[in-house]
């Protein structure tokens, strides 16, 4: 028979679930409110929010007069709370303290004069949160080859102190690939280790579950970061599937497997990854009759 383990750290970190009681907190006394982009990366939480009157918003200039808008964990760049405020609108900020310490570095930085490299995406939202707190003063760079290519070409015209800052759902692997790119003892270069420890927890949990497992399941949203930073961490030790939630299992042929892990991104609550492990036990009595493969169409 075999054995379904979820990983010690997984599912909704500090950050998310302080942003998510936010949200609920404020449509029991209101339910005008607008959420800057969707609060989680999930689809479910997000509906139940709508069906409470919530509204997902892109841009401040679709705020309504008497509307209350959340700032999401992610975070914003200085000009949309300049934005807001112009607006005059009820603001929740649910930025993560996490992300909210290093804005303030960024800015700290800037001002005294330091150029300000990140490692993250550019085209995600934290990111472009913290970028906006730079004064155009900043470089986005993805990995050790983009970081080497920093150092090779620009570092030595740029004349400015380097500070060095990551998104906080960097990946700790690649992380530790951009520190042996860095200029040693430089005394002109000074590096913030801003990833987050939810996140480092939740990939070392899930990287060790990994290791002693045949198959691991990853369930979060498909646009979520840290979910998809899972993903790549697990698939390095054994076979991976990413789903969004219980119903996807249906359409997975999962091959028969002794050790079968499960972890799952940030914005995941506990009763879906309960839903997946309950699933997967139930069908692994399917899979005991038989020898090949779990198919859950058969559930
Ligand atoms: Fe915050 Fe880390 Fe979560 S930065 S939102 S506690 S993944």
């Amino acid at each position: 028979m075999s054995k379904v383990t979820v990983a010690k750290s997984a599912g909704f970190c500090f950050g998310v679930d302080r942003a998510v009681k936010m949200v609920y907190g404020e449509l029991e006394k209101n339910t005008k409110v607008a959420t800057l982009g969707p609060i989680i990366h999930n689809q479910d939480v997000v509906n139940d929010m709508k069906a409470k009157g919530a509204r997902i918003i892109d841009t401040v200039d679709e705020l309504r007069p008497d509307e209350t808008v959340v700032i999401r964990s992610h975070g914003v760049g200085r000009e949309i709370y300049q934005q807001i405020e112009a607006k005059g609108n009820k603001m929740l900020d649910a930025t993560c303290p996490f992300v909210s310490r290093i804005h303030k570095i960024v800015a700290e930085k800037t001002a005294e004069g330091y150029f300000i490299l990140i490692a993250g995406d550019r085209d995600h939202p934290e990111v472009q949160g913290i970028v906006g707190h730079c004064d155009e003063n900043c470089l986005v760079f993805k990995d050790n080859f983009e970081l080497k290519a920093f150092f090779e070409k620009n570092y030595k015209n740029l004349q400015k102190k380097l500070a060095i800052v990551a998104q906080t759902t960097y990946n700790i692997v690649v992380w530790g690939e951009c520190l042996n790119v860095i200029p040693k003892d430089d005394p002109d270069i000074v590096i913030y280790d801003t990833i987050c420890n939810a996140t480092d927890a939740r990939q070392s949990d899930a990287a060790e579950l990994a290791k002693d497992s045949d198959i691991m399941l990853v369930v979060g949203g498909r646009h979520s970061s840290n979910t998809v930073k899972l993903y790549e961490v697990c698939s390095r030790f054994c076979k991976t599937y990413h789903i969004e939630n219980s119903d996807e299992l249906r359409s997975l042929k999962l091959p028969n497997a002794n050790k079968i892990g499960i972890t799952a991104g940030a914005s995941t609550p506990a009763y879906i990854i309960k839903e997946v492990q309950t699933k997967m036990a139930e069908n692994e009595i399917l899979a005991a009759n038989q020898d090949e493969e779990i198919d859950f169409a058969q559930a």
